[in-house]
């Protein structure tokens, strides 16, 4: 038998006149009074891509994550978008012979990026494409700038990026995604795109890129872990948060179209503080530490994966993000497909 509350002896009453919870009583209240939400058309899906044929390796501290050989990514980016996944975000894994100080495969026109640009606009000629520009994947020192003396070289380096950049574009890119953290590339990357006539290829500029544990797996993925010391001398360091501001301002000048803070999970404040400043896109890169957190506590059984993801992700909308970068993408697209969950 329920209980009555007339049942319920010597009732008491508060005289409040302001009863929160009467919002939250049923699922359709909730859901009415819901104040952010999280759909496919907010996920942009990372995608790693390596030489060969017919692999498909996963990356051991990203379970569920792949490095795809081109045939096999072709086969994946129909999936994506099948899902409703509007844009993806590439990165190679290049062969070591390639790699070199200055990173000159970054640019090279037959290189695995432009040829996999190339083969997915062909296959799948909607979705978006977004590069990342820097010289980590391409560089024998495993950092994203040439090195000279132990230190890492700005200019000379930004020559660099802007000849990836215009080869990325003149592969088919929608956006070029300069991740490297050098002072000043935006602004170089948007005069030579336009110099080139490439005017509508955009610029989502990695603005706020803290030197961040959170990488790791990403660099196994890659095998672009620095060969000696970090990378503290350009990515920001984690106990700023007004330098970030900074680094949009600049960014924003420079003709950035959309600002990326990254990680995005211990940096919430920094995505919300961001989100004040600019009327831009913002975009959160939830990355492959968070994501093999998630993905480690989830497969001891110590967290529901679902609803942890969730909870993650819409924490990041609430901040202010507008999109988020994330290995989850393919993951809660199906979920929002099988009407399994909501958000
Ligand atoms: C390369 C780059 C990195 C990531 C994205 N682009 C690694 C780094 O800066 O060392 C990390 C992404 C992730 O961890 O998911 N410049």
């Amino acid at each position: 038998m329920p209980v009555q509350a007339s049942s319920v002896e010597s009732p008491v009453s508060l005289s409040i006149t302001q009863r929160p919870r009467r919002l939250r009583r049923t699922g359709t209240l909730r859901r009415l009074v819901r104040e952010n939400t999280l759909g496919v058309e907010d996920l942009i899906y990372p995608l790693f891509v390596t030489e060969g044929q017919d692999l498909e390796q996963e990356v051991p501290s990203m379970p569920g994550c792949y490095r795809y050989s081109l045939d096999r990514l072709l086969t994946e980016v129909h999936t994506v978008w099948q899902l409703g996944i509007g844009a993806i975000a590439l990165f190679p894994l290049i062969d070591d012979h390639k790699k070199d100080n200055a990173g000159t495969e970054s640019y090279n026109p037959q290189g695995l990026v432009p040829r996999a640009i190339k083969a997915i606009k062909e296959a799948c000629p909607e979705i978006l494409v977004i590069a990342d520009v820097a010289l980590d994947p391409y560089s024998s020192e495993g950092h994203d700038g040439i090195v000279a003396n132990g230190q890492i070289l700005n200019d000379e380096t930004v020559a660099v990026l802007v000849k990836q950049a215009l080869m990325q574009a003149e592969a088919g890119a929608d956006f070029v995604a300069p991740s490297d953290m050098m002072d000043g590339r935006i602004g170089a990357i948007r005069r030579a795109l336009d110099a080139e006539g490439w005017i509508n290829v955009g610029i989502l500029a990695y603005s706020a890129k803290y030197a961040s544990a959170y990488y790791g797996p990403f660099r196994d993925a890659l095998d672009s872990a620095p060969k000696f010391g970090d990378k503290k001398t350009y990515q920001m360091d984690g106990a700023n948060g007004r330098e970030a501001l900074k680094e949009v301002a600049l960014d924003i000048c420079e003709g950035a179209d959309m600002v990326m803070v990254k990680p995005a999970l211990a940096y919430l404040d920094i995505i919300c503080r961001i989100r004040s400043h600019t009327n831009l896109p913002v975009v959160a890169y939830n990355v492959s530490g968070e994501y093999a957190m998630v993905k480690a506590a989830a497969a001891r059984g110590w967290i529901d994966e679902e609803k942890v993801v969730r909870e993650t992700l819409i924490s990041m909308k609430r901040a202010g993000a507008d999109l988020i970068l994330t290995y989850f993408a393919k993951d809660i697209a199906q979920q929002l497909h099988t009407k399994r969950i909501e958000f």
